[in-house]
């Protein structure tokens, strides 16, 4: 969603503004801008690409200054327009505000600023907190912003300057992210660690509520209370190419590729010649066999990787799971029981849907367990228990790597639980630990389809719509197959459980259209052969995919794409790999922005 950079120190700042806001330009914007400090406070802001406000910026020769904010806004409050970008000024031109969230109070927030004589220009409730800091400055920063947000309800990350202050920079976050980078020669803000990578390594981590104050050669941390907090630095080793494209076209053809690296990240150091080793949660056996039931809470993939979760979760367990949509979870008043265990499932860690339902959970008093992949994240600091993805930035709005490391996550759960509840023996565990093992590996194998993907692309990048088959996990699979080729390619296409073809979707099947066949359940194999004939015979063309060997399928299907052989509860992490390489040739082929499709936004911070 939007996105913030700020900064203060001995450089320029709008040319590290502008790099940030680039950086942030995958969590989707319509408009951007920048207010810099120099004698007072210049701002210029634009509709559109960032391409447009750098030309507005040398058009007025470049913003010189050392202290700066800029923000990427996605509309909500107001249409996309100049107006209503971001930065907000009061209307004494004093105070300069970026924010990301929605204030929900600011109706009653703008009246009461009305009637103390002031005027808006924007149609955004972010004016209001430009206005309000404003209202409440009497000489500090700091103040000023708590008595801020003491009025404010919603969700918020703010970056604040000041006329008056010319060396001092403010912000703070509740429920949306923001964290501040420490440098060398200057001090920034970011919506997040790729936005300040190129800067620095060192950063705090802001809880809700912590009110920092930067200067170019210091950084307060503060309470509501205005005491002073000590943050531990925390520091990334990333490499900078690691939030590059590092020689690819699309940052989704780079995440695609580094899968097997992410996977073995993941999973090596959980797998050991014992079995499974979790790190960051504390289950003992007492609480694992009191679990009555696991509800998997996550939206868009997550979600699709949690109805693998729950195949794979019930199978070696027997625990019942139940699966919900976070967006449906946090307000169908779900019936959580004593002892049962909720885990959320989230890239980013910041999805407001799911951070919403984390708390409903909580509020229940039900023990969460998080799986996500952002470190440091709102979902990752507020569950009992984390464990992290490993998958490294995820910049793409499409997500991949992040999808099968948090499969990966799934099976590792699965077994440790089920071998915990004596579910399954030592024997067994081993042996799946052994095909676990072999993912990144296969995975690997897997890449090398990409010329055949691209090839196939070719031929069916003009389809109107598109049919993916499967049966159990291979249903589960085929839904993130479904989304992966939407969202990027908006080639209409649907999942589904290939039994319910009968009774309505058959009909829509017609000469020439696409179904792919996902078939790689063993015991499952027989049916979903019928399913194929049945569309072949009604003239679709189908793509199948299938295990290694597996002949039979090539005399129904007219390609087949084959997947490595492992248990037939690991296969969703094989079957997406040839849909995500497909998905990518098509939308390149229909000349679509990889990327950045239409309407997305990377993170969706807001309901
Ligand atoms: C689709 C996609 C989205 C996300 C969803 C949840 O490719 O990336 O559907 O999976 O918005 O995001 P996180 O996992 O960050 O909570």
């Amino acid at each position: 969603m939007c996105g913030i950079v700020g900064y203060i120190g001995c450089e320029q700042a709008a040319p590290i503004l502008l790099e940030g806001l680039k950086r942030l330009e995958y969590r989707g914007y319509d408009s951007a801008g920048i207010s810099i400090y120099q004698e007072t406070i210049q701002t210029i802001k634009t509709k559109g690409r960032l391409a447009d406000l750098e030309e507005k910026v040398n058009q007025l020769g470049g913003a010189m200054g050392n202290m700066g904010i800029g923000h990427t806004r996605w509309a909500t409050h107001g249409v996309p327009s100049d107006i209503n970008s971001h930065p907000h000024l009061s209307q004494n031109g004093r105070i300069s505000l970026v924010h990301n969230g929605i204030i929900e109070n600011y109706m009653e927030l703008k009246k009461f600023l009305i009637e103390q004589g002031r005027t808006f220009v924007s149609d955004t409730d972010s004016e209001i907190a430009a206005q309000l800091f404003d209202y409440y400055y009497q000489g500090d920063m700091v103040d000023a912003l708590i008595h801020m947000i003491e009025k404010i309800r919603g969700s918020y990350a703010f970056g604040i300057m000041c006329r008056d202050k010319p060396d001092e920079l403010v912000a703070v976050r509740k429920d949306s992210p923001l964290l501040v980078g420490i440098g060398a020669d200057g001090n920034f803000i970011g919506s997040d660690i790729p936005a300040l990578l190129e800067y620095t390594r060192d950063y705090y981590l802001l809880e809700d509520n912590e009110i920092v104050l930067l200067k170019k050669n210091e950084v307060t941390v503060y309470n509501l209370e205005k005491n002073i907090i000590k943050k531990e630095i925390f520091h990334v080793d990333w490499d900078i190419s690691s939030a590059e494209k590092g020689g690819y076209d699309y940052f989704m053809m780079k995440e695609i590729m580094e899968q097997p690296e992410a996977l073995r990240k993941t999973l090596f150091p959980r797998i050991t010649e014992d079995g499974i080793q979790l790190d960051g949660v504390h289950f003992t056996k007492e609480d694992i066999d009191a679990i009555g039931r696991i509800h998997i809470v996550a939206c868009g993939s997550a979600w699709h990787a949690s109805v693998v979760g729950k195949y794979v979760i019930e199978e070696l367990t027997r625990i019942p799971v139940e699966v919900d949509l976070a967006s449906e979870f946090r307000y169908r008043n779900p019936i959580l029981n004593k002892g049962d265990l909720c885990v959320i499932v989230s890239q980013s860690g910041e999805t407001a849907d799911t951070l919403a339902a984390l708390r409903e959970a909580k509020r229940q008093g039900i023990r969460v367990l998080a799986i996500v992949n952002v470190v440091g994240s709102s979902i990752a600091r507020e569950a009992d228990d984390v464990i992290y993805t490993w998958a490294g930035p995820e910049i793409a709005v499409a997500t991949t790597k992040g999808y099968t490391t948090q499969l990966a996550v799934m099976y590792l759960i699965g077994l440790y639980f089920s071998y915990e509840k004596g579910r399954i023996s030592k024997e067994q565990l081993l042996q799946y630990c052994k095909a676990l093992h072999e993912i990144p590996q296969g995975t690997e194998k897997l890449l090398v389809l990409d010329e055949r993907m691209s090839q196939l692309a070719k031929v069916y990048a003009h389809s109107k719509d598109v049919f993916i088959l499967g049966r159990g996990i291979d249903y589960a699979a085929a839904m993130e197959s479904s989304l992966k080729l939407k969202e990027i390619s908006y080639i209409h296409s649907e999942a589904y459980a290939a039994g319910e073809l009968k009774h309505g979707t058959i009909s829509l099947i017609e000469d020439g259209t696409l179904v792919i066949a996902v078939a790689t359940q063993s015991h499952l194999f027989e049916k979903l052969l019928s399913n194929i004939k049945e569309v072949k015979a009604r003239g679709a063309k189908v793509i199948a995919i299938a295990i290694e060997g597996n002949k039979d399928i090539e005399t129904v299907a007219d390609e087949v794409v084959y997947i490595p052989e492992t248990e037939n509860i690991f296969t969703a992490s094989y079957n997406i790999i040839p849909m995500q390489l497909l998905s990518y040739y098509i939308a390149v082929e229909r000349g679509c922005d990889v990327d950045k499709p239409r309407n997305l936004a990377k993170s969706v911070t807001v309901e």
